[in-house]
């Protein structure tokens, strides 16, 4: 099993850019207070706080009592993975991942899915596979899953873990890779038809250093998804870290992907020796970036952790809280309001790198109307490049639920929509489709277009 090198991956340096980040402006505020749990005092942003859950340990009550009280997001350790839902081709087996779910729902917490594909922890049967065949078996095993969980999962990891840690920046090979490059967009639209309303992530680690090969690969893989309109809403920072903790560019990363119009989390937390400085770094990357929206740490106690020779969670193996677990509850306090003011652009990180100069420059920008109580608002974010643009739009519900929306949007002159998603449209009046009319209080939804020529869209109405 894999164990993160972030040094493995600090590479000669070469080839130089420089990407302008600019902070997405949005959305309801709550004002901070300091609350007692994780759950709680990271729900004052907005955002969650989980962890990964083992079936078998729900029968812990210290287990549970903690579980119960600090998280508001699980993410089943093992138990929805390849192996574990489809031991035997075409004949699935839900029983502990259910066990999970029920849990976690009934004590009202959402559910990150684990994984839908991965190289690793494949049925025997799978491993054997190759070619048309295993594309097949992949995406039926995609659509049976995710339609088993169809309406319970807040965000899907379709696909772990498939980029090289060679230095090249490319694909991981594998028997998933070898039936060809599009297996991950292709489990992406399957997953999306199976569960429309999942997020769906693509999940890595040893990609949350911006510098890193790795890390411009996926980069460049989620642009290219996005200008493409191949259904992708998040990126997963599996985020295992050394004692060091997390990598000085860790927010210019997180913030770098957000701008791509997807959301970022941090799927899968744990530090060696959990120093509380580390934790504390780790968790204010995240909440100075407005999309990313939650932390999940890789377990409860140190006694529960995969990595359990190095104490790296918040909970000691007799479940009391850990230094690390105040500097993460403290940090989480601390979180700046979430406004409702365009923000300025706040980075300019500028990087070196070992990949390529890329083909396209990307500026996003963004624009915003002010949002009335009850109503609804939109906000615009833009990735150009030379002759074309992808953008995203988030149309957030102010005090009451939405049961329809309808965007009044106007795209420059001379620019030409190619294609859009998640949206119907007339001239400038852009309204829900079918699974996406209904946006409860305070959340949002978002559809996207793109377009060639040059120009910002304007929003001059949200109702
Ligand atoms: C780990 C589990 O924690 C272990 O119990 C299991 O033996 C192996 O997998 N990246 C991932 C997770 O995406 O699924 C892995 O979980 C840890 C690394």
């Amino acid at each position: 099993m894999k164990l993160p090198s972030r040094t493995a991956l600090r590479a000669a340096l070469g080839a130089t850019f420089s990407v302008l980040t600019v902070g997405a402006a949005v959305l309801t505020a709550s004002p901070a207070s300091a609350a007692a749990t994780l759950g709680a005092s990271a729900a004052q942003s907005g955002r969650y706080f989980g962890t990964a859950v083992a079936a078998a340990k729900l029968s812990d009550s210290t287990y549970t009592s903690i579980l119960d009280r600090e998280f508001n997001m699980v993410t089943p350790e093992n138990e929805m993975k390849m192996d574990a839902t489809e031991p035997a081709q075409g004949q699935f087996s839900y029983g502990n991942a259910d066990r999970i779910v029920d849990h976690a729902l009934s004590h009202g917490m959402r559910v990150r899915g684990h994984n839908l594909a991965w190289h690793q922890q494949q049925p025997g049967w799978m491993q054997g596979m190759e070619g048309a065949p295993l594309r097949q078996a992949l995406l039926n095993h995609v659509t049976q899953v995710a339609t088993h969980y169809r309406g319970k999962i807040y965000a899907w990891d379709v696909v772990n873990e498939a980029f090289a840690d060679d230095g090249s920046g490319g694909r991981r090979d594998s028997n998933l890779q070898r039936t060809g490059n599009d297996w991950i967009e292709a489990a992406f639209r399957a997953a999306r038809a199976a569960d429309p309303d999942a997020k769906l992530c693509y999940n890595d680690y040893n990609i949350e250093d911006w510098s890193a090969a790795k890390t411009q690969g996926v980069y460049r893989m989620v642009q290219d998804f996005r200008s493409r309109g191949v259904p992708i809403d998040c990126v997963g920072f599996q985020s295992h870290f050394g004692n060091g903790g997390p990598p000085g560019s860790f927010r210019t990363t997180l913030a770098g992907f957000a701008a791509l119009g997807v959301d970022v989390q941090l799927t899968e937390l744990d530090i060696a020796q959990a120093p509380p400085a580390a934790y504390a770094a780790t968790t204010t990357a995240c909440l100075n970036v407005p999309r990313c929206t939650g932390i999940t740490t890789w377990g409860i106690r140190d006694s529960d952790s995969w990595r359990s020779g190095e104490n790296p969670l918040l909970f000691d193996g007799g479940g009391n809280k850990k230094a690390a677990y105040t500097s993460v509850l403290d940090a989480l306090n601390a979180a700046p309001p979430v406004t409702t003011t365009p923000s300025t652009p706040t980075t300019t990180p500028t990087t070196t790198t070992t990949t390529p100069t890329p083909t396209t420059t990307t500026t996003p920008t963004t624009t915003t109307t002010a949002p009335p109580p009850g109503g609804c608002s939109a906000t615009v974010s833009l990735n150009a490049w030379n002759g074309g643009f992808v953008a995203t739009v988030r149309v957030t519900a102010g005090s009451a639920d939405l049961a329809a929306w309808t965007v009044t949007l106007t795209v420059p002159a001379g620019a030409q929509v190619t294609n859009a998603w998640n949206v119907q449209h007339s001239g400038d009046s852009w309204s829900n489709v079918s699974y996406n009319g209904h946006v409860p209080a305070g959340q949002y939804t978002e559809f996207g277009f793109q377009a060639s020529g040059s120009g910002t869209p304007v929003v001059t109405g949200c109702a």
